[in-house]
């Protein structure tokens, strides 16, 4: 029985700026949709489609029969922490000791940690555009102010010329995610440096998301700002996670590395809103990323069905996809289907309408690039079989065929 409001309450205005999170919106419409017996094909989960790798899990399953299950210290034990020093300085060269870094209860919280710890109400945070769903609104949640810097199609890397237009005292750090969602661009060496050298100029902090790291494509390369600018790294919050690169997202593991001060700080507020992350989850994790768990296979998958999905979806008409570099992600331009009627004479009118109808009309479900800042657009995982990625592409043919 779902519980049926009773009163009404008045909430925190903090609760009151913030939406809901589009992405999740979409996974719940599919999965309401599913239990109600309909055949759905969806494109909306940003979820690795495979399964946490055998070995992660029986390192979980030793650590509860040896009863790790207790409160650990609130950033993580020391353990996970050097070994992610160590992932740091195998895959990117970088040095972190390991209390330069807090293990958080996934990616989302770290970043929530990051903007946090350096951003305050009234001061700005600069967050190139489309982006993922949850960077602006957990600026918004401390009071803060996201500026969102649209970046160009197709390869929709952020102009450096563009965010320094946008800088103003208030401006406490930018959003640096790449690869990227929803887009899939993996940003170039120059607009990296450009942004390092803002940073130094205005002595902003830079909030690096590479939660997709280990998905590039076509020998494209991954650069890490501390790594690429050393000169900058005092000013990096590295932020990663477990989630993608090794199918945990169910763990929640993830992870910042930054200064020492601000690891302090993030330390300080993260023992009292949620203490440690899982014990067990983060014995997995120390498992993961010492015991080399070969990834590469479900890379190689990605790409495979990222060629296929974008091929064909440029088959559709009115659908114009780029190649994505990185991520598991298609983001393709729709606009030319914008101001069409559906059977029933409502007009499509922006990415939102389009993907309602595709829900409605084939079962079909996408994320509308508007809940990304990303107008004109629909974002397609590809992280699910390609079976799926073909029945999916099958309807959406015939729907949009039904447009006039
Ligand atoms: C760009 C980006 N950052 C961070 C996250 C958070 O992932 P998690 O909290 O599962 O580590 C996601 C998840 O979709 C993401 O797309």
């Amino acid at each position: 029985m779902d519980g049926a409001p009773t009163r009404t309450h008045r909430l925190s205005d903090m609760v009151m700026r913030i939406t809901a999170s589009m992405t999740i919106r979409m996974e719940e419409r599919a999965k309401a949709l599913a239990a109600q017996g309909v055949r759905v094909v969806a494109f909306a989960a940003g979820e690795p489609d495979f399964d946490t790798p055998e070995p992660v899990k029986e390192a979980a399953i030793a650590a509860i029969r040896q009863g790790f299950t207790k409160y650990t210290a609130s950033s993580g034990i020391r353990e996970l922490r050097e070994a992610i020093a160590a992932k740091l300085k195998r895959d990117q060269g970088l040095e972190y000791a390991w209390n330069e870094i807090v293990v958080s209860n996934g990616g989302k919280q770290a970043l929530y940690n990051a903007v946090a710890a350096v951003c305050g109400p009234e001061e700005e945070v600069i967050i190139p555009s489309p982006c993922w769903v949850t960077f602006p609104e957990q600026v918004k949640v401390v009071g803060g102010t996201p500026v969102l810097v649209p970046a160009r199609a197709p390869d929709f890397v952020p102009d450096p010329a563009d965010v320094a237009a946008k800088i103003t005292p208030l401006t406490r750090a930018i959003v640096m995610n790449s690869p990227n969602n929803p887009t899939g661009a993996v940003y170039t060496k120059e607009a990296l440096s450009g942004i390092a050298d803002l940073a130094l100029r205005h002595n902003l902090y830079i909030i690096v998301d590479e939660i997709y790291q280990s998905m590039t494509y076509d020998g494209t390369r991954h650069y890490s700002i501390p790594a690429l600018r050393p000169d900058a790294r005092e000013l990096c919050l590295l932020v990663n996670s477990m989630s993608k690169a090794f199918a945990m997202t169910g763990w929640r593991v993830g992870s910042v590395a930054g200064p020492r001060e601000v690891i302090e700080g993030i330390d300080r507020l993260q023992g009292h809103v949620t203490g440690n992350p899982n014990s067990i989850a983060q014995k997995a994790a120390v498992f993961a990323l010492t015991e080399n768990v070969d990834c590469t296979p479900m890379v190689r998958e990605y790409d495979r069905r990222r060629k296929h999905i974008v091929g064909e979806l440029n088959k559709i008409p009115g659908f114009k996809c780029a190649m994505p570099k990185g991520a598991f992600y298609a983001f393709p331009d729709i606009t030319a289907l914008l101001g069409k009627k559906a059977p029933d004479r409502t007009v499509i009118k922006d990415s939102m309408a389009l993907a309602e109808y595709f829900i409605n009309e084939a079962h079909v479900v996408m994320v509308p690039g508007d809940a990304f800042f990303g107008p004109g657009h629909l974002r397609l995982s590809y992280a699910t079989s390609m079976a799926e990625i073909d029945e999916g592409l099958a309807r959406i043919r015939k729907a949009v065929e039904k447009l006039a």
